[in-house]
């Protein structure tokens, strides 16, 4: 019997996969169908994947072309999978020719035929509106939300707004976009959605104006200072059917997503203890040293600290404290201890004391350990007492990681979803009390 196998992500599932895999049971006796995994894909960079893999692998199975399905899950597992099937022929696409021949070595390699004028690609274009966004903001975080936009299908920055003429226009001019300074209605009126990217304390006022006129909103951390501020926006949204969402990148990574999913399965037992660091030093004159506009390294950095252990705890937390060390006004390190009736946790912050910048999860059977920068997570360990059981994960992390959160705010539009599951509400929520509780020095020590 001749075997022979072929690999895909048979997204959308179109004519030009029918007619390749029909050319390749064509050449043997039983087909195999690689499919990739969601996560694989992601991990390759192919962030638009519109069906998820069971209904890739449906859609595969209903060609009745395919003898055998596989996932196709990580890189090098061709060769796996050509020796562990024994299977004479790899067929592939001829858009991929040549790329292949290394499989010579295991198996005869068979570049077919690829149907002109039909792609997947091309597909998920034609079926998708392009959202028009406007960035509010043009300072150093807004800089990178252009370029990442630009690598996300469905999205196009048209245009930008900020009160600071010159600013607006030296951002327009490097982005291509247009630029707004006296009218924030007029901006408004032509996006039909916006990323905030301006100062903490603008935040709020901006995204509430936006919502007011039926603009979905992406907005940069933290979304406010305040409990009863972020909940008003997210009911407020949710009643009129926009999508609001906190641009938290990390809650929208992949190898972070992956931490999290093992974690809730269990693979460390119950979670007891996490531990995130973060530090980055600045130097005055700058906005997180001033006072006036919120800085300080809680306002600054607790979103993405908090968020390991909001996301792995749960919002039911006991009771809280904080220690830090101030300096003019605002605190230039803290560490934020969050309890839970069976667990505990802490936050160490800094923008002008150094700290390592690791996250360290702490469970029953075992822990993870991701290194500094975990943040901008591409690798991260699950580590035993029995050392031989302890296990490396390696992701790409690309560009400047807005990719991802951009991905999940646009395909939230479109699907008309409210909410996350990689950030939800209640979480970002419980992130603005615990960082509100802070401001207010509730349980407060100053070192
Ligand atoms: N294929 C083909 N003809 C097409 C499109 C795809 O023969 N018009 C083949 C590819 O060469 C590959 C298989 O179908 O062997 C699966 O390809 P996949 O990457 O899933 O499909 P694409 O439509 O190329 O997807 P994308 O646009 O996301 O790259």
């Amino acid at each position: 019997m001749k075997k022979v196998i072929t690999y895909g992500t048979y997204d959308l599932l179109h004519e030009g996969h029918v007619n390749l895999l029909r050319r390749a049971k064509e050449l043997g006796d039983y087909l195999i169908v690689g499919v990739t995994s969601d996560s694989f894909d992601k991990g390759r960079g192919k962030l638009n994947v519109r069906n998820n893999v069971l209904e890739r692998v449906e859609a595969v199975r209903r060609t009745g072309y395919a003898d055998e399905i596989v996932i196709e899950d990580y890189f090098g597992q061709k060769i796996d999978d050509i020796q562990r099937y024994d299977v004479d022929i790899f067929a592939i696409g001829s858009d991929w020719e040549g790329k292949f021949d290394y499989l010579n070595e295991y198996c005869e390699v068979v570049y077919l035929p690829r149907t002109e004028g039909i792609s997947s690609t091309m597909l998920r274009e034609q079926s998708q509106d392009v959202f028009r966004v406007g960035v509010i903001g043009s300072g150093r975080i807004a800089k990178r939300f252009v370029p990442e936009a630009k690598v996300v299908n469905g999205i196009e920055v048209i245009s930008v707004y900020d009160p600071d003429e010159t600013s607006a226009s030296i951002f327009a001019n490097q982005f291509g976009v247009q630029p707004f300074s006296s009218s924030f209605d007029d901006f408004l009126e032509k996006v039909d959605a916006v990323y905030i990217a301006s100062p903490h304390l603008t935040h709020y006022p901006y995204a509430k104006t936006a919502l007011s006129v039926g603009k979905h909103v992406l907005c940069e951390v933290p979304l406010t200072l305040s409990k009863a501020e972020s909940r008003e926006l997210y009911d407020y949204a949710e009643a009129h059917n926009l999508v609001l969402l906190e641009a938290n990148k990390t809650a929208f990574c992949p190898s972070f997503n992956h931490i999290t999913t093992l974690v809730k399965s269990g693979v460390i037992g119950d979670v007891v203890d996490v531990k995130s660091s973060l530090s980055k030093m600045v130097s005055a004159p700058t906005r997180e040293l001033d006072y006036a506009q919120a800085g300080g390294a809680m306002n600054e950095h607790a979103s993405i600290t908090l968020l390991p252990i909001i996301k792995l705890l749960g919002t039911d937390y006991s009771s809280f404290d904080f220690h830090s060390k101030v300096e003019n006004g605002v605190d230039v390190y803290t560490k934020v201890v969050v309890n839970y009736p069976h667990a505990t946790s802490s936050a160490t912050l800094g923008i002008g004391v150094k700290t390592e910048g690791n996250l360290v999860i702490s469970g029953t059977k075992g822990y993870i350990y991701v290194p500094a920068p975990w943040w901008l997570t591409s690798f991260f360990e699950v580590r035993y007492e029995d050392q031989t059981k302890n296990k490396k994960y390696f992701y790409s992390y690309d560009g400047d990681g807005l990719r991802y959160e951009i991905q999940e705010f646009v395909s939230m539009i479109i699907s008309q979803r409210k909410s996350s599951y990689k950030l939800r509400r209640r979480e970002s929520v419980a992130i603005a009390d615990i960082i509100e509780k802070f401001n207010n020095k509730e349980n407060y020590y100053q070192l």
